[in-house]
């Protein structure tokens, strides 16, 4: 039976959050739920459906708050439970949903779960974790390996103190006794106590989970069946039990996610290549260069092919069972940086809100919040300090309105550039990168054929060259948006252009059936609905 995808996500449009560093509504320099619930009229306005907020909940904040000490208790930096019931009341009223982070793979090492764990071997905890007496084992990020404080190994997810929670292994090695198999009832246990953890959320209101390293829980087994049952079974029980409710995977492979059951899956900066050929390679979204070009760069010198083959492979697998996401951004990885000029901005939104698929808005990015380099590092950040620096919402204000914080005290330090952009200025001015995020927005809304679920098709999509044009169409309609975010002008004949009408475009005339575009440019064209064959 195809499982049941809740209508709301035809037309979502999510908008990220990261707590600490939004809205501050109590002056201690660190954003919070008071704070996020003041600004909801705004992201209302934005056009903005949802929201994904990162962790809030009790922390040692060592992972900025990916090490969770308490599933169930929000911490006291970001309010209280009651704060976060609010925020879902306050957020449905407007029509807005509110998706939490379900960091599903480890805990902090302070959580009593591990606490109890490491110290008792009898404990009844002991199998919600992965002890592997005198075997070291190296976690993915730090230098050293994980121990208790009796010496004993254990297996972290990401960082030496996050310890992995215990799921199961592929193909366990009978050889390693601490390797069970997913089905053993240990790991059944501790998937019922992740059930109960969303369970006791969406009972008090929210909409779904951003799942954090979703490929995760199964042991060596990121293509495995026993990864895609374990999900297949908790989307199950959504539909059930919560059918309006959402889980978004952070996998960055689409068809594999999609299939285990996720409504939406990212394609980002790991995993599965696509975002990284658009707007740069993983190790420069961490702040090296590797690939020698991307598409969004004025030198147009990308490929947009290396995008798109990887991209059609998995909209092609998981088209009509689930939705993909390209997003503006993310915590994980650096803000877009394309200059000063927002003008690339503006070409690489034109194409980011007329993908189908769910679009994924990172706080500050409608503004073309710049990434601060040289920050040293807050939280675990490693690299990822620059893209996380406080919203900046009026330049009156102080800290541009974040905070009333003394400087000293802010969570990060704002954009000390005098020409910082802020939410106020941009608001007052209509040709600003907000007003147009929001015009995007609004004419994803007005047009199904821009929608999240409408179909995509290439029109012109050659290796090494320039413009990008593709289409999107369903019963309603038809549009072809053509993309040139290369410096030179560049022109392209198809035949579907015949009595298009332009729509939105920057740096776009279309004469007959020939779109010519200046350097940085781009054209949303509502064609006539004839299907005639491209040329060119
Ligand atoms: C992915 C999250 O997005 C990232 O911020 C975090 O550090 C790791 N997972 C570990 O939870």
């Amino acid at each position: 039976m195809k499982p049941h995808s809740p209508a709301w996500l035809d037309t979502a449009v999510f908008y990220q959050v990261y707590p600490q560093s939004f809205a501050d509504s109590n002056g201690d320099g660190i954003g919070d739920l008071p704070g996020l619930i003041s600004k909801l009229p705004y992201l209302k306005s934005l056009g903005v459906t949802a929201i994904w907020l990162n962790p809030i909940f009790e922390s040692p904040f060592g992972d900025a708050g990916y090490d969770i000490a308490d599933f169930r208790k929000v911490a006291a930096r970001y309010g209280t439970n009651a704060d976060a019931i609010k925020l879902f009341k306050e957020a449905h009223k407007l029509g807005l949903k509110v998706v939490l982070d379900l960091v599903a793979g480890h805990t902090s090492d302070q959580h009593p779960w591990f606490q109890s764990a490491a110290t008792d071997p009898k404990s009844p905890y002991r199998d919600y974790f992965i002890f592997t007496g005198d075997e070291p084992q190296k976690p993915m990020f730090g230098d050293s390996t994980p121990k208790t404080a009796d010496g004993e190994h254990f297996v972290a997810n990401f960082l030496p103190f996050q310890p992995a929670l215990s799921y199961g292994y592929h193909q366990p090695d009978p050889a390693k006794p601490w390797q069970l198999p997913a089905e053993h009832p240990a790991c059944l246990k501790v998937r019922t106590e992740l059930r109960d953890v969303m369970k006791f959320w969406l009972d008090l209101g929210c909409d779904g989970f951003r799942v954090d390293m979703a490929s995760s829980l199964i042991r060596g087994g990121e293509a495995s069946a026993e990864l895609a049952r374990l999900w297949q079974g908790f989307r199950a029980w959504f539909d059930r039990d919560y059918p309006e409710a959402v889980l978004v995977a952070e996998w960055s492979n689409p068809t594999q996610a999609i299939n285990a059951g996720f409504h939406i899956d990212f394609m980002i900066h790991f995993g599965e290549t696509a975002y990284t050929h658009l707007v740069g390679s993983p190790n420069e979204l961490q702040g090296k260069r590797r690939i020698p070009h991307v598409f969004f760069e004025r030198s147009g010198e990308g490929d947009i092919r290396l995008f798109l083959d990887n991209y059609l492979k998995h909209y092609t697998a998981t088209a009509g069972h689930g939705f993909i996401s390209l997003p503006t951004g993310n915590h994980d990885f650096q803000r877009p940086r394309r200059g000063r000029d927002l003008a690339d901005l503006r070409v690489l939104y034109a194409m980011l809100f007329t993908m189908p698929g769910t679009p994924f808005l990172y706080y500050g990015d409608e503004i073309g919040m710049r990434n601060i380099d040289g920050l040293p590092e807050k939280e675990g950040s490693m690299w990822r300090t620059g893209n996380r620096t406080p919203m900046q919402w009026d330049a009156s204000a102080p800290n541009l309105g974040f905070s009333t914080a003394p400087k000293k005290s802010l969570y990060l330090p704002v954009d000390p550039a005098k020409d910082a952009p802020t939410v106020s200025a941009q608001l007052a001015d209509k040709s600003s990168l907000l007003q147009f995020t929001r015009t995007l927005i609004a004419l994803r809304k007005k047009h199904p054929a821009l929608g999240n679920a409408a179909a995509f098709r290439p029109l012109y999509a050659e290796a090494g060259r320039y413009p990008f044009v593709y289409e999107r169409s369903d019963t309603s309609g038809r549009f072809a948006i053509a993309i040139n975010p290369g410096e030179p002008a560049r022109s392209v004949e198809l035949a579907d252009f015949k009595g298009a009408k332009l729509v939105l475009a920057e740096g776009a005339k279309l004469t007959g059936t020939t779109l010519s575009l200046t350097g940085v440019s781009f054209a949303i064209l509502q064609l006539k609905d004839v299907r005639t064959a491209s040329t060119d």
